[in-house]
C-alpha cells in the first residue's frame, strides 16, 4: 500500500508524511522537485523502506508516468506548489508552471493511470488536491466566513494560479470520473515552515532583535490552523471524502496580524528578554503594504465537521506556544535555512546523479 504525495519536502508535505508514517504505516513516495521551499532536513531521519524521494517536477510527464506504473499508488496527494503570495507578485510564472500547468499534467497521467485499473483498486483510487482558501477572495469584516459555495475571486497571482487548479481538478471529476477532491484551507502555522511566511519570520526576527514587518496598517485577518490539525484533516478527506467534493478546512481562530504580532512578541519576551529590556513590540515596523491584500480570510468549516467529523484540536494559544518552542529548539534547521546551507547539501547530493531518481 503506498501512495505518491508531490511537494513532501515543504512545510506542509513534510508534516503529512511524518505523521503518515508514524499513523498509517504505509509507504510514502515522495515528488518534490526541492526549489528553495523544500528542504529535506524536514524528513531526516525517515528509513528508505517508509519513504522514498523522487527529485522531480510534477509537470514532468515522464517522472510522474514511471512512478505511477511501478508504485501503483491508491491515491495522489498533490502538495507540490510555488505557495508565497509575495513572491507570485514580483515573478508569477513559476506559479503558472507548477501550479497550473504542474496540476493539469498530474490529473493527465493520473486519468491514463486510473483507466489502467479495475475492481477494488478503481474503487479505493483517490486525487486529492489540495488548495487554499485564498481562491475565495477577500472578506470585509462582516461578510459570512467561506464555505464550499463561495465564489471563486482570486486576487494575487498565487491565488488565480491555485484557482485555475482547482477548476481543472473540478473538470477532470465531470468530464473523466476522476476520482478527485479538493480542499481549500486556511492559513498553516507550526514546526519547519520556511521563514518566508508571517508566523517563523515574526519568531526569528523578534528572537534575533530585530524589526518586525507589518504591511500597511497591520488589521488584515487571517484564520490560523496548526499544521498537525490540517494534516489530520487531509487523512480524513482522504480515507472518508466523496469524489468530486471540496471540503474547506480553517482553524476557526482569526486573528488580525497586529495581534498575532503581539502575542509572539509575548511568549519571546518572557523566554528571552531583550537587551535592552523593552518588549519586542518595541520593534514592529510598518511597512508598505502588499498590492491587492486581501484583507479577510475566514473558513465556516461545519461541511467537514458534519460529514466528517473533523475538528481542530489545538487552540492558537497552545499551537502558537509550540511553534516558538520548535524554532527555539531547532537551531541547526534555523541556521541551514537562514545561511542556504540547506541548498548546498542538496546540490552535492543530487547534482551529480540522475535527478529523476531512476
Ligand atoms: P511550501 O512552499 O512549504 O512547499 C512546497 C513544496 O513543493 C516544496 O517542497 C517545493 O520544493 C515543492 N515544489 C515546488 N514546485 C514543484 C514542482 N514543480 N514539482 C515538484 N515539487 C515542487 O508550501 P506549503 O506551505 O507546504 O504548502 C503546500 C500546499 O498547501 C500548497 O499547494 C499550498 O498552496 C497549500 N496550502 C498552503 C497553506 C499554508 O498556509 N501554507 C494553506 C492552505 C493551502
Ligand atoms: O490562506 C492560506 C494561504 O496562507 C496559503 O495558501 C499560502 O500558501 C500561505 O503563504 C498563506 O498566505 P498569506 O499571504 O496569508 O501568508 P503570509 O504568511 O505571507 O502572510 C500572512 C499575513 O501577514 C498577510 O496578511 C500578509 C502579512 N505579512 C506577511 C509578511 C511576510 C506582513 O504583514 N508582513 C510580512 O513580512
Amino acid at each position: 500500500m503506498t501512495i505518491l504525495i508531490t511537494g513532501g519536502a515543504g512545510f506542509i508535505g513534510s508534516a503529512f508524511i511524518l505523521e503518515w508514517v508514524d499513523e498509517v504505516k504505509e509507504k510514502v513516495v515522495n515528488l518534490d522537485k526541492l526549489t528553495y521551499a523544500g528542504n529535506l532536513d524536514n524528513l531526516a531521519g525517515l528509513s528508505q523502506d517508509a519513504h522514498e524521494l523522487v527529485v522531480g517536477d510534477i509537470a514532468d510527464r515522464d517522472i510522474v508516468t514511471s512512478l505511477l506504473a511501478k508504485h501503483k499508488p491508491w491515491a495522489i496527494l498533490n502538495l507540490a506548489a510555488e505557495s508565497h503570495v509575495d513572491r507570485s507578485i514580483y515573478a508569477p510564472a513559476s506559479f503558472m508552471d507548477t501550479n497550473v500547468l504542474g496540476t493539469f499534467n498530474l490529473l493527465e497521467v493520473a486519468r491514463s493511470y486510473y483507466e489502467t485499473l479495475s475492481g477494488y483498486e478503481k474503487d479505493k483510487f483517490r486525487f486529492l488536491h489540495v488548495s487554499t482558501d485564498e481562491v475565495f477572495g477577500s472578506l470585509s469584516p462582516c461578510d459570512p466566513p467561506f464555505n464550499e459555495e463561495t465564489p471563486y475571486r482570486p486576487n494575487s497571482p498565487y491565488s488565480a494560479s491555485k484557482a485555475a487548479a482547482d477548476h481543472l481538478v473540478r473538470a477532470y471529476f465531470k468530464t473523466y470520473n476522476l476520482p478527485v477532491i479538493t480542499t481549500n484551507c486556511s492559513n498553516n502555522y507550526g514546526p519547519r515552515q520556511f521563514p518566508e511566511k508571517f508566523i517563523p519570520l515574526l519568531i526569528l526576527n523578534a528572537a534575533a532583535d530585530k524589526n518586525l514587518p507589518v504591511y500597511g496598517d497591520g488589521q488584515q485577518i487571517r484564520d490560523w490552523i496548526f499544521v498537525a490539525d490540517h494534516c489530520r484533516a487531509l487523512r480524513e478527506v482522504l480515507f472518508k471524502g466523496q469524489p468530486g467534493e471540496t471540503y474547506c478546512i480553517g482553524g476557526n481562530q482569526e486573528k488580525t496580524n497586529l495581534e498575532l504580532v503581539h502575542e509572539v512578541c509575548e511568549i519571546i519576551d518572557q523566554k528571552l528578554p531583550s537587551p535592552d529590556g523593552l518588549s519586542r513590540t518595541t520593534r514592529i515596523a510598518h511597512v508598505t503594504d502588499r498590492p491587492g491584500h486581501d484583507r479577510r480570510y475566514a473558513i465556516d468549516d461545519r461541511k467537514i465537521r458534519e460529514k466528517l467529523g473533523f475538528r481542530p484540536k489545538w487552540t492558537f494559544e497552545a499551537g502558537l506556544k509550540a511553534t516558538v518552542e520548535w524554532y527555539f529548539d531547532n537551531p541547526g534547521w534555523v541556521e541551514r535555512v537562514q545561511s542556504g546551507a540547506y541548498r548546498k547539501w542538496v546540490e552535492l547530493h543530487y547534482g551529480s546523479k540522475n535527478k529523476k531518481g531512476d
